[in-house]
């Protein structure tokens, strides 16, 4: 069944506006979990705007679906990554001044960066993923590096403006899981997903797993997190 990955960032990121403990980080993960989620998914930023290094560490203690390490390929990073060994890494780029993770990691172009972090983490039994814009090479180079998992960007499909666009961008990320699954790698997804968006994402054959924070967090706070996670839950629940 289709898998669901609860990121809270934005969770820490109300705490952090007034730098105290509220929201609860860690209550939050366990809501989510009673409500179903399969998994729970954070960043930690290098510039540690919402997710701190103790709450990773804390929500590995705590967390038991399977907590899901969004991470720059930093040394720093890496390094974190190496001690906490969370069940699941997704290496994506980033850059300071971005909002949120704007474009896909370009593994073709950073390979042996990336193929070095790739087998330091599988080393220690981490799964690895790479969160990827849906594009052949990109998957292919994914396979290269060897990488378990791909995480396909949805950003592009979310913020198409059009229905035309969006069919097309729906187009390029069947293609890319396509390949993704014929070369044996996990198929995951991600990014400006929502309760309207989500459904023909979820009907891509050999998806395994969805990662959605920003729209779930939300929703939130009109129906709560309990209520926001089974309704997305449900929404999954196409195959
Ligand atoms: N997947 C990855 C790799 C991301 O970086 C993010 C954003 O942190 C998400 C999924 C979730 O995106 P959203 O918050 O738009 O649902």
């Amino acid at each position: 069944m289709l898998q669901l990955g609860v990121n809270i960032d934005h969770i820490a990121t109300l705490r952090q506006a007034r730098g105290g403990s509220e929201p609860d980080l860690l209550s939050g993960a366990v809501i989510a979990e009673k409500a179903g989620a399969d998994g729970i998914t954070v960043h930690l930023r290098e510039d540690r705007r919402h997710i701190q290094d103790v709450d990773v560490f804390e929500l590995r203690k705590r967390v038991k679906t399977k907590l899901n390490l969004e991470m720059a390929v930093s040394e720093e990073i890496v390094g974190i990554a190496l001690k906490l060994k969370p069940h699941n890494v997704c290496m994506v780029p980033e850059k300071r001044q971005e909002l949120t993770t704007e474009g896909g990691l370009d593994v073709c172009a950073r390979k042996k960066k990336i193929s070095e972090a790739v087998k330091r983490l599988r080393k220690k039994k981490i799964i690895v993923s790479l969160f990827i814009d849906p594009e052949l090479k990109q998957v292919k180079a994914a396979g290269e590096v060897g990488a378990d998992c791909v995480e396909l960007h949805t950003g592009a499909y979310a913020n198409a403006g059009t229905q035309r666009l969006k069919g097309k961008e729906l187009a390029r990320l069947r293609k890319s899981a396509e390949l993704a699954v014929n070369l044996g790698l996990v198929l995951n997804a991600g990014h400006g997903l929502d309760y309207k968006n989500v459904t023909p994402v979820a009907g891509i054959c050999g998806m395994n797993e969805l990662n959605i924070g920003h729209s779930i967090i939300s929703r939130a706070i009109t129906v709560g997190l309990e209520n926001a996670v089974k309704e997305m839950k449900n929404l999954l629940k196409v195959r």
